[in-house]
């Protein structure tokens, strides 16, 4: 059986993404009766953090513990990788231990490399190019929250076209909506990727993208890896900034996702995540389900 691995969301079929969204609302269900569900038990996630996280090590922990399973972090000082071991040789020798494993870095060729050489899934758990685990929470929120599914709707990401901008243009091709993009001439997307997507496009102001949207998102204008240039940065995406004003201009139902940690008073205003447009806390909740279901997916009959 051949080892499927999640590094980008074009790694599953929209079939299998559609299935992986309606377990993720179906998990959900089940935890909040309170219905025991283990079918991992025995099962060992291994998690490896170059780079810091919250939501993906809390809700991967959880998940794995509510499933049966059981999950072990390596920070970056807690596994040889830290000290030059190839990432290779660490993915061969976590084969030999574990189930699946779960990598943040910020070298997506390095996420690759790693799975290259693992007999077990591997999970892109955040790299400087994508961050697909996210998109799985959002989808799953947009559906929750909403009601219908997001095919046929309009998304606008407003800010820089960096990892979280690059997974939304390949969910755009993958659950098939529309995409409006308005990024600094500087912080553009992967042009590849647009290219190969017919429906995201960029844009030339955060108000053209906005405009009559049925989901507003964006994300911190310094990512990790780019805290050096916070100063500068705030110049650039001046003008950025997604407020409950912005959002206004959007369909009258439209609601507000940020992948979160946020930055107030940079790309969001100081009152957007307290708005009741602002869906963050159940977007944030949802890591939890939808990876459930990944892992789920991930580990079934293996
Ligand atoms: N959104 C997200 O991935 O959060 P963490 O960095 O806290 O994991």
């Amino acid at each position: 059986m051949q080892t499927r691995h999640f590094l980008t969301l074009r790694d599953f079929s929209p079939e299998e993404l559609r299935q992986i969204l309606n377990r993720g609302a179906e998990l959900k269900r089940l935890q909040a009766a309170g219905t025991a569900w283990t079918p991992l038990q025995g099962k060992t996630l291994a998690m490896v953090f170059g780079l810091s996280s919250t939501r993906t090590r809390v809700a991967f922990e959880t998940g794995m513990h509510q499933l049966g399973g059981h999950a072990i972090n390596l920070g970056p000082a807690d596994s040889q990788i830290g000290r030059g071991e190839p990432v290779e040789d660490t993915a061969r020798v976590l084969s030999e231990m574990v189930d699946v494993v779960m990598i943040r870095t910020l070298s997506h060729d390095e996420v690759t490399a790693f799975a290259r050489a693992s007999s077990v899934p591997v999970i892109n758990g955040m790299t400087a190019r994508f961050h697909p685990c996210q998109l799985l929470a959002d989808m799953q929120t947009y559906e929750e929250v909403q009601g219908r599914t997001i095919e046929g709707r309009t998304v606008a990401f407003v800010g820089d076209g960096y990892n979280m901008c690059n997974s939304y243009i390949n969910a755009a091709r993958q659950f098939r909506f529309r995409l409006r993009i308005a990024a600094p001439e500087s912080h553009q997307p992967d042009g590849d990727l647009l290219a190969d997507t017919d429906n995201a496009e960029l844009v030339e102001s955060p108000k053209a993208a906005v405009e009559n949207a049925d989901l507003v998102v964006t994300d911190v204008w310094s990512s990790m890896g780019h805290d050096e240039e916070a100063a500068e940065r705030r110049n650039v995406f001046d003008g950025y900034q997604v407020s409950p004003s912005l959002l206004d201009l959007a369909n009258q139902d439209a609601i507000f996702m940020h992948c979160l940690p946020a930055h107030r008073g940079e790309e969001v205003s100081e009152d957007l995540l307290d708005d009741p447009r602002s869906v963050v806390y159940t977007e944030a909740g949802n890591r939890l389900h939808s990876q459930k279901a990944l892992l789920e997916f991930l580990l079934a009959d293996r």
